[in-house]
């Protein structure tokens, strides 16, 4: 029987990029892979704990495999693996209202889906196989990308942060740098096939520390980016994400020495108020991610800044809020990413007793959600009349002749495109902006 497979991916980057490394493999070993899920015999679920909703959507969209499992038995497999499998009483509450799912495996050993399969199917039973922590980086695994034009590259695994509210460190363990050469070498290839932007992927790109096989030596994030500038071929360098509290003089000045390195940085903030980045174990203040946003766009005026910020942490009080509108009006952020604080068991914020009502934490993010949108459409119109060089993904879901690609600042842009424009970059008169997009013409 044919053996067609569908993966969702639910979660970051991170995750996207581990989906595509898990369709690499089996496309290697001969499966297809099917566009949508009905039309799949494997299916695989690659899930994502950060927030109580991604753990909800997951059983929610596993529940209603039951039936199909049911009729179907051996003839369709359910695989699940991800974030939420590194956490036991997942596991548990899997085995006890799931028990017909058939392979469950974590973060730190994606690589052994083909093996795990084969074994389901040669030995008739259910597999599980999560390992505890990331033991040594496994190489050069195939990936499938999404584009041709672009992709995702992993610098670093893992985690050590620990903040407050943060589930991350406990499903992807400790941090692990690659090799430069690894890295390079990857990337290498990449813009060989075709690759001209590539995203780094990290849960915290700058505290990445890379030993050089060739002579010991050490190699900082900064140091990195360099590295991957002078790769011919290359056209943009983008990262994710970036701690505020490891963010280098060394990588702000890269911003000046590397045309590759786009006017784009994300830099999560989470809170406007020094008193509750203390309680998250930021390990920043208000004053010092303020100072950071000043250096960058000293060095490059045209930098465009997002954010990732959480409403209602334990404790926060209206005046605490205000903080956070007031620094993201001093910012003005091109874009944000607004989170309701959800409790992660496990994380030592989940025990604070001083939990925000929900109606309190929703009102307040409103107002956010109201003042960011208000910023961004600003900032989106100071576009117009401008050329940007955008790189072009392709046409949009709902009308062909309408293509979307990015600007250097991230922005979205939609303009009337032709398929060999695809994996160009073309420049782009931008006419009018909405709150998330910008219109254009090709020039
Ligand atoms: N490593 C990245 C972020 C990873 S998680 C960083 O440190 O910036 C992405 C975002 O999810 C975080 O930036 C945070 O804003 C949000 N988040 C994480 N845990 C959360 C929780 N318990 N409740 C609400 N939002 C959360
Ligand atoms: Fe989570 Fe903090 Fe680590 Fe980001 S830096 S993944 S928010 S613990
Ligand atoms: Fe979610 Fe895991 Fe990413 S918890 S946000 S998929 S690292």
């Amino acid at each position: 029987m044919e053996k067609k497979f569908h993966i969702t991916t639910f979660g970051c980057q991170m995750n996207e990029h581990d989906s595509e490394t898990l369709a690499g493999m089996l496309l290697e070993k001969g499966y297809t892979q099917a566009k949508e899920r009905k039309d799949a015999n494997i299916v695989i679920f690659n899930t994502c704990s950060i927030r109580e909703n991604a753990d909800k959507r997951f059983f929610g969209t596993l529940g209603q495999l039951k039936k199909k499992k049911m009729a179907e038995k051996e003839n369709f497999t359910v695989c699940v693996c991800g974030c939420m499998m590194q956490q036991q009483h997942i596991i548990d509450t899997i085995k006890e209202k799931y028990p017909w799912v058939d392979v469950i495996f974590g973060t730190h050993n994606l690589h052994e889906l083909p093996v795990l399969l084969d074994n389901l199917y040669k030995e008739k039973h259910k597999q599980l196989s999560v390992w505890e922590d990331g033991g040594e980086i496994v190489e050069g695994l195939p990936a499938e990308r999404l584009f041709k034009h672009k992709a995702f590259v992993n610098i670093m695994y893992g985690c050590n942060n620990f903040c407050t509210y943060c589930i991350v460190p406990y499903t992807r363990g400790r941090e692990r740098s690659r090799k430069p050469e690894d890295i390079i070498r990857e990337i290498r290839a990449l813009v060989a096939d075709g690759v001209k932007e590539v995203t780094l992927l990290g849960q915290n790109v700058n505290s990445y520390k890379g030993v050089s096989e060739a002579d010991g030596s050490q190699c900082d994030f900064a140091d990195l980016i360099y590295q991957i500038n002078d790769i011919e071929g290359l056209e943009r360098i983008r990262f994710m994400t970036s701690h505020p509290k490891d963010l280098s003089d060394k990588l702000i000045q890269a911003y000046r020495d590397c045309k590759k390195l786009c006017h784009y940085f994300h830099l999560p903030v989470q809170a406007g108020s020094s008193k509750v980045l203390k309680e998250m174990n930021r390990r920043y203040t208000r004053e010092a991610y303020l100072e950071l946003v000043r250096k960058l766009r000293e060095v490059d005026p045209d930098i465009a800044i997002s954010t990732d910020i959480i409403v209602g942490f334990p404790g926060e009080t209206e005046e605490e809020f205000e903080e956070t509108l007031t620094l993201c009006e001093e910012v003005r952020y091109d874009s944000a990413f607004t989170f309701l604080y959800s409790i992660r068991k496990g994380t030592p914020a989940a025990k604070y007793e001083n939990q925000v009502p929900e109606d309190i934490k929703h009102e307040r993010f409103n107002r956010l959600v109201d003042a960011i949108n208000r910023i961004s459409a600003e900032k989106n119109a100071e576009y117009v009349g401008r050329i940007e060089k955008v790189l072009v993904d392709g046409p949009s879901k709902t009308n062909s002749k309408t293509y979307g690609g990015r600007t250097e600042t991230f922005k979205l842009v939609n303009f009337k495109g032709s398929p060999e424009m695809i994996g160009q970059i073309v420049d782009v008169k931008i006419i009018a902006s909405n709150t998330f997009s910008l219109e254009g013409e090709v020039v």
